[in-house]
């Protein structure tokens, strides 16, 4: 019997005999430790100082240029069942993947240290956060790790306590696209990540743990983990409301996350709280609610449009003490990307600036940064118990045909609103105009295991002592004939918000519709709004055609997961179907 703590020493001599590293560093955590890094980082050229007078404690990365994003055709889900990984996935068989990647690990340390990263997702304490340890070849992941999760000396105190973690092996490899594997062992609880350095690709307490091995884990242990913002909401009577909410990469969830409530609200009192921006971690309570914690410790958000304008807290937040990568830079060495006032003169190459060259910034450049620098973070973010959730909000773009906001009529409904849950592609990206993408719960990159059974997970939390959270749909991006968003959204969102807690105390009735409940009239607060009332028609018409239609394609979209598909979720399609027929 191999005792908790050898468990972890044992895989990394394992790992070490495997890689052969020069030498091999266990992080602490330490101020101290991550400022010799970035030292060691400035003089081989890894990191690039910014203008440490407007930026104090604010450095640039630039990656490879060949590895900017995530890689989802390189990114597996090794169940040792192939039928387990679903048609949502990429699979291969555990053994042939450890066989491939080992290979490519084969002595790539050499020469080089090897860090062992030590962390915890989740409030330290909390009995709803897991741990993992990243084995990594970079010291730029070991900086964005403890910036983004709680690393260092207590999770390795709870780990050797627990003796179960993640085990992530990582290395950047040769950067080399055609020498790439993200692969993923749920049954193992490990990672295998190599040939890139990339955030989602790297920082393996991120995507790979907190959500596709997550997932598996929450399966099995009756939670569940959502790419969600985690949300507070407090009134002028000093009452919060906990909202998360699901929306599909680039829709909005930091911005919602940071609301800045429209002036009438701030002058009534109403505050938002920031628990969390891309990731939620629900586990059922004694008292039958949900209850949220992040596992995450900071923000990884995408940089480009980030501005005073758009999000005032995100801008704040990152005035010190960041890592941005790939973005351009200024004459003064200040960051920059597109949306920004004034001018760069490098772009996120290297190169002199040149718009034939396209955007400065990369489109996908980030910046990584604590959550505690965030003005309007919450000390609830560090509770145990996690906070209770009051609604769960799913939302996409969605140009046309969906409302501003709807209610699902109870559980089964609200499964289904976020089983359909999709994002239309628009004339900003290249290839056809208003072509429907799924993403069900914004899950699709990152669902660990098959959607079929994914679904009847989620419909299982219905269950005799369950007070589960109302479910919403939101529409931020519904167009006019005019091509111009219809709502002004960002602040105002808080509108919307403020229905669904009226809705969740009972304080309004709302309208009944076969696609669901949404606001009565005079129910939506828009004094100090310029909305024309034909507007507002239009953001909560319900177009008994075009859902049909919509009805019909969710069906043959679901039935692409039989047989796993849960019969509950293909009735709940035809009861509506049938409600719109009825009309
Ligand atoms: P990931 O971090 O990649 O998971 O994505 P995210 O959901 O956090 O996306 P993010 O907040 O970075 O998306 C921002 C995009 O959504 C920008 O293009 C914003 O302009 C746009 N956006 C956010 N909120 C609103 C809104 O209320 N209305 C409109 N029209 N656009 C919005
Ligand atoms: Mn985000
Ligand atoms: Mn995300």
């Amino acid at each position: 019997m191999t005792s908790k703590l050898e468990a972890l020493t044992q895989w990394v001599d394992q790992a070490a005999a495997l890689t052969r590293p020069a030498r091999i560093h266990w992080c602490d955590g330490s101020q101290d430790e991550y400022q010799s890094l970035v030292q060691q980082m400035l003089a081989d050229g890894t990191l690039i100082e910014l203008n440490q007078t407007t930026h104090p404690g604010c450095y640039l990365h630039r990656s490879d240029p060949k590895d900017v994003a995530r890689v989802e055709h390189l990114t597996l889900v090794c169940h040792p069942n192939r039928e387990d990984a679903g048609p949502n996935n990429h699979w291969m068989d555990p053994a042939e993947a450890h066989a491939k990647i080992d290979a490519l690990f084969d002595g790539c340390m050499e020469g080089r240290t090897m860090y062992v990263i030590p962390y915890c997702m989740g409030p330290i304490d909390s009995p709803l956060a897991r741990c993992g340890v990243e084995i990594t070849d970079s010291p730029y992941v070991v900086a964005n790790m403890r910036i983004m999760t709680r690393m260092g000396a207590a999770a390795q105190a709870r780990i050797e306590r627990e003796g179960t973690f993640v085990k992530g092996l990582h290395s950047i490899g040769e950067l080399d696209p055609e020498r790439r594997w993200i692969m993923h062992f749920p049954a193992e609880l490990s990672i295998k990540s190599y040939g890139s350095g990339y955030g989602g690709n790297a920082l393996l307490g991120k995507k790979c743990h907190a959500l596709r091995i997550a997932s598996n884990q929450a399966r099995t242990e009756g939670w569940l983990a959502e790419h969600m913002l985690i949300v507070g909401i407090e009134n002028p009577r000093g009452e919060t409301h906990y909202v998360a909410a699901a929306f599909p990469s680039a829709c909005g969830k930091t911005n919602l996350s940071m609301l800045i409530p429209p002036e009438g609200y701030r002058r009534d009192g109403w505050k938002v709280w920031t628990i969390g921006d891309d990731i939620c971690w629900m586990h059922p309570g004694a008292d039958g609610r949900l209850y949220a914690i992040n596992p995450e410790a900071g923000f990884f958000g995408v940089a480009p449009g980030t501005s005073d304008a758009t999000n005032h807290n995100a801008m704040q937040s990152i005035s010190h003490d960041t890592i941005f990568t790939n973005v351009a830079v200024t004459a003064d060495n200040q960051p920059w990307w597109e949306g920004l006032p004034g001018t760069p003169v490098t772009d996120w190459q290297g190169r002199p600036y040149d718009p034939a060259n396209g955007p400065a910034a990369h489109p996908n450049s980030r910046f990584t940064v604590s959550a505690k620098q965030c003005p309007t973070w919450s000390a609830q973010s560090e509770a145990a118990q996690g906070v209770p959730i009051s609604a769960i909000v799913f939302g996409g773009r969605r140009p046309s045909l969906l409302p501003l906001v709807m209610e699902a009529r109870d559980w089964n409904h609200g499964v289904l609103m976020g089983a359909a849950m999709g994002s239309e592609t628009t004339a900003a990206a290249t290839g056809a105009v208003g072509v429907l993408r799924r993403d069900s719960m914004a899950m699709k990159p990152f669902c660990g295991y098959h959607y079929g059974d994914y679904f009847a997970h989620w419909l299982s939390f219905d269950r005799p002592g369950a007070k589960l959270p109302k479910v919403f749909h939101v529409n931020w991006f519904r167009k006019g004939a005019d091509g111009k968003f219809l709502w002004p959204g960002f602040g105002d969102n808080l509108r919307v918000l403020e229905w669904m807690i009226d809705r969740v105390e009972g304080r309004v009735g709302g309208v009944e519709t076969p696609i669901g409940i949404l606001p009565g009239e005079g129910e939506l607060k828009l004094d100090g709004l310029k909305l024309e009332p034909a507007k507002l028609d239009e953001l909560l018409d319900v177009d008994q055609a075009g859902w049909q239609a919509e009805l019909a394609a969710i069906g043959e979209y679901l039935a692409s997961f039989t047989p796993r598909l849960p019969e509950q979720l293909a009735r709940e399609q035809q009861r509506v179907a049938q409600a719109l027929q009825g009309e």
